[in-house]
């Protein structure tokens, strides 16, 4: 089993090109180290991430962001553990998204993919938002 944790928090300055660089340099470097994968979202301001490997390391991880300052008002989602991982090929991916993004999806009435919604666990709601 794996563990994952989902998580929001909004940039505490508005963050260019170089910022995500610098980021995610380092958020891949120390994710390849200790096996973590994931994916995080950048959406008008906000961080959306999913972390998953072992428990304690994703958690270690997590304690880290949190106290970033780069960062504010981070609130965790969810945790859990699936039986393997969501994004197994990233280190960290990354994906900026709009907010017409979120929108159309949210407005979809279409009943497969309301049900969907309705149903899918946030992780995997998560990716289908993100392909
Ligand atoms: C939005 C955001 C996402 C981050 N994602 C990760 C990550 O996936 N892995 C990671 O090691 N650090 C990530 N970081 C960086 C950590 O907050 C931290 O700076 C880094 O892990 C080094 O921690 P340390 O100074 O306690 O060693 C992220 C920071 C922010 C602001």
């Amino acid at each position: 089993m794996v563990f994952y944790l989902l998580y929001y928090g909004i940039e505490s300055f508005k963050f260019k090109q170089k910022d995500f660089e610098e980021l995610l340099e380092q958020a891949r470097a120390r994710n390849e180290k200790l096996n973590i994968t994931g994916k995080l979202i950048y959406c008008e301001g906000t961080f959306i991430q999913v972390l998953e490997g072992n428990e304690a390391d994703v958690k270690d991880v997590y304690s880290s962001i949190i106290q970033d300052s780069r960062m504010v008002a981070t609130k965790l989602v969810t945790t859990g553990n699936v039986e393997s991982r969501h994004f197994g090929g990233w280190s960290m991916d990354f994906k900026e998204i709009s907010l017409n993004t979120i929108n159309d999806f949210e407005n979809c009435t279409h009943p497969d993919v309301s049900d969907y919604i309705n149903s899918a666990p946030a992780i995997k709601l998560l990716k289908l938002l993100t392909k």
